[in-house]
């Protein structure tokens, strides 16, 4: 299937090839061919007018008949020269150089143009088959038409032999495209044709090979854009890889562990207090299951690009307040101190929900990533651009090596307690950047910060603009 179609580009560089060649070398022939035996004729008719002429002026002073005068001046001219005279408006033969036969001068076209014109006359005949150049000059005095007439076989010739030229330079011309045409078309081809092949390997699945054109053309470029498409899809399916065995493995921990407290329930012999022990251990796993199956289809819908958001004004007083709400008994068990400040009223412009799960996120770290009886405060406020929320503890703070990776897939800190699978900042920086927002970690030993940074409603501005909160 592909050969032919490879072959195919080289036969039609060659033939179009072909064909401007073809058509530059007709418009040549067609142009040059007949403006040259213009040319020829015209400079032979020059030559015999200018002979014609003489002849004229020698013919008044001619003695002896006009015979022996066309005789003799037909050899120094070397043309046939006719003598007419003219009677009654009618060239009639008085005398030929041509002593063969006058016949055929008799009724001379030229001639008795010339005689009925009064004017010198030229042009070219046909007779016999061959053409001839000839001029008339008359001679009013005398009431003799003289006629010098020359053959043009000389000029036909060297027009025919210069058209065989032309016709033959114009062949070798052709072949020399259709053979350049095929070559040029051939490198062409095969440098298309490992481009296909690397389409291929690519569309197959396999990144490793580069693609390689060093040519500094269209198709270099092309190899070019090729090769940053295998990197690029070398990449994405690299992550791709990662991405399932890392939710797989994060599956897998739930469910083996809820596999095994079912096994351990079977046993009769499982007393009732350990039955409701083992019970809510298998429900806390299978809240992890659930969240990270949220998650998971978070992260499919935003790299799918099917993650919605609106652009609303949100309260992010209301959310500081709704969420910390939300935690309280979480908090109540962990014995941390959860605060709430919120200064004025900042609204963004942005999604509730996800504001809404963003924020649950981050009190969520705080309370399970630091010790028992940490401080934590949920602040939210507003400056002229933007409308800001944050959640800061008083815990030990994320080690300098890891701040730089809090924010991948999957990426869960040293000691960090099992339950996470290190989706929710990656998760949070993605929402909110997609609201037009960025996430600010700031973590110091004893003091972390995480803010969110989102542009403000209209209405929160002009809120503020019309009661400017002392911060
Ligand atoms: N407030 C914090 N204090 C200390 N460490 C933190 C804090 N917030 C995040 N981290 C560190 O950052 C890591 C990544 O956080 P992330 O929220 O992405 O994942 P996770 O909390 O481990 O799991 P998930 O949120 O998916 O349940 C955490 O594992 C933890 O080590
Ligand atoms: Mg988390």
């Amino acid at each position: 299937m592909r050969r032919p179609r490879i072959r195919g580009i080289r036969l039609r560089l060659a033939l179009a090839l072909l064909v401007v060649v073809a058509g530059s070398l007709g418009v040549v022939y067609l142009i040059v061919v007949p403006s040259l035996e213009n040319e020829l004729i015209n400079a032979k008719l020059n030559q015999l007018e200018a002979d014609a002429q003489k002849v004229a002026r020698l013919y008044e002073t001619q003695v002896g008949s006009e015979q022996e005068f066309a005789e003799k001046v037909a050899s120094i001219f070397q043309a046939r020269v006719v003598v007419f005279s003219i009677l009654q408006n009618q060239p009639f033969v008085f005398g030929d150089s041509n002593t063969a036969a006058s016949l055929d001068v008799a009724h001379d076209p030229i001639a008795l143009d010339a005689t009925r014109s009064r004017t010198i006359e030229r042009g070219t005949v046909e007779r016999g088959g061959r053409r001839f150049a000839e001029v008339a000059v008359p001679l009013e005095n005398e009431g003799v038409v003289i006629l010098l007439s020359d053959s043009l076989a000389d000029p036909i010739a060297s027009l025919k032999l210069i058209e065989r030229r032309l016709l033959f330079a114009g062949l070798i011309a052709l072949i020399f495209a259709v053979v350049a045409g095929y070559l040029v078309a051939s490198v062409h081809a095969k440098r298309i044709l490992r481009l296909e092949r690397a389409a291929e390997r690519i569309a197959g699945g396999r990144f490793d090979e580069p693609v390689v054109d060093t040519g500094n053309d269209e198709l270099g470029d092309l190899a070019d854009a090729f090769e940053r498409m295998r990197g690029r899809l070398g990449k994405l399916d690299r992550a791709r890889s990662e991405f399932i065995a890392n939710a797989s493995h994060e599956l897998r921990t739930p469910l083996f562990s809820l596999g095994g407290f079912l096994e351990l329930m079977a046993d009769e012999d499982v007393d009732e207090a350990t039955r409701q022990e083992f019970l809510e251990t298998m429900r806390e796993q299978v809240d992890r299951l659930a969240k990270l199956a949220t998650d998971l289809l978070d992260l499919s819908r935003l790299d799918a690009g099917r993650m919605h958001v609106e652009h609303e004004p949100v309260d992010l007083g209301e959310v500081a307040r709704v969420v910390s709400a939300e935690f309280g008994v979480l908090a109540e068990r962990r014995k941390h101190v959860v605060e709430t400040d919120v200064q004025g009223s900042p609204v963004a412009r942005a999604d509730e929900l996800r504001v809404l799960q963003v924020v649950r996120a981050l009190l969520d770290n705080a309370l399970t990533h630091t010790p028992e009886g940490t401080r934590v405060t949920l602040r939210a406020w507003a400056d002229r651009e933007h409308a800001l929320i944050e959640v800061e503890d008083d815990g030990p703070g994320i080690a300098p090596e890891h701040v730089a990776h809090v924010f991948d897939r999957f990426y869960r800190g040293d000691g960090t307690i099992a339950s996470g699978s290190g989706l929710g900042l990656a998760i949070a920086r993605e929402l909110v950047e997609m609201m037009g927002g960025e996430v600010v970690l700031d973590s110091r030993s004893g003091r972390t910060v995480v803010r969110v940074v989102l542009g403000a409603a209209p209405t929160s501005v002009a809120a503020e603009r019309a009661a400017p909160v002392s911060t």
